[in-house]
């Protein structure tokens, strides 16, 4: 990944909530970009819910741009039957050639697995896909997921 590139946070889909930690605010740090009405963000700013209903689902974008740094996501991920359903929270720079990194959970039918799934892509190559089984179930609880992101490793 060329270090001059900035990436995006971006987050999109499924029906879970996201918690600010105590110096953010989504009001000032975030915008809306897919499923308005469908993400909605509480009056204090510290908390912001995306939901999915029959049509689509919802996302949001942060507003700054960052290079390096480290990105903890804090979200319960939607209960029950969510077969057919992708919650992803990925970094992202523009262009053809763009750099990204991915976590996208694959939603499955009631009681089973969830499949996390992720990439990376240096000047539009991708090919790097992992994917693991949770030991744990990501829809009981919120769960804190990261991504540790500096000059020498993508983690
Ligand atoms: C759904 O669960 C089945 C049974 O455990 C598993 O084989 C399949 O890979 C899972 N699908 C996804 C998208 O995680």
């Amino acid at each position: 990944m060329s270090p001059s590139r900035m990436l995006k946070l971006c987050i999109l889909m499924a029906c879970f909530i996201l918690e600010a930690s105590a110096a953010g605010n989504f009001y000032r740090d975030v915008k809306i970009n897919f499923g308005y009405g469908r993400a909605k963000i509480d009056k204090s700013g510290q908390l912001l819910s995306l939901s999915l209903d029959k049509l689509s689902g919802s996302g949001f974008e942060s507003k700054y741009e960052y290079i390096f740094g480290r990105f903890d996501m804090q979200i319960r991920l939607v209960p029950g039957n969510s077969a057919g359903t992708v919650t992803t929270f990925f970094l992202s720079s523009h262009g053809e050639r763009h750099d990204e990194i991915d976590f996208e959970f694959l939603g499955n039918a009631s009681g089973q697995p969830y499949t996390l799934h992720t990439n990376v892509y240096a000047q539009g190559n991708g090919n790097r896909e992992q994917q693991f089984r949770l030991w744990f179930d990501p829809t009981a609880a919120f769960h804190t997921y990261s991504i540790v992101w500096n000059p020498r490793r993508i983690m």
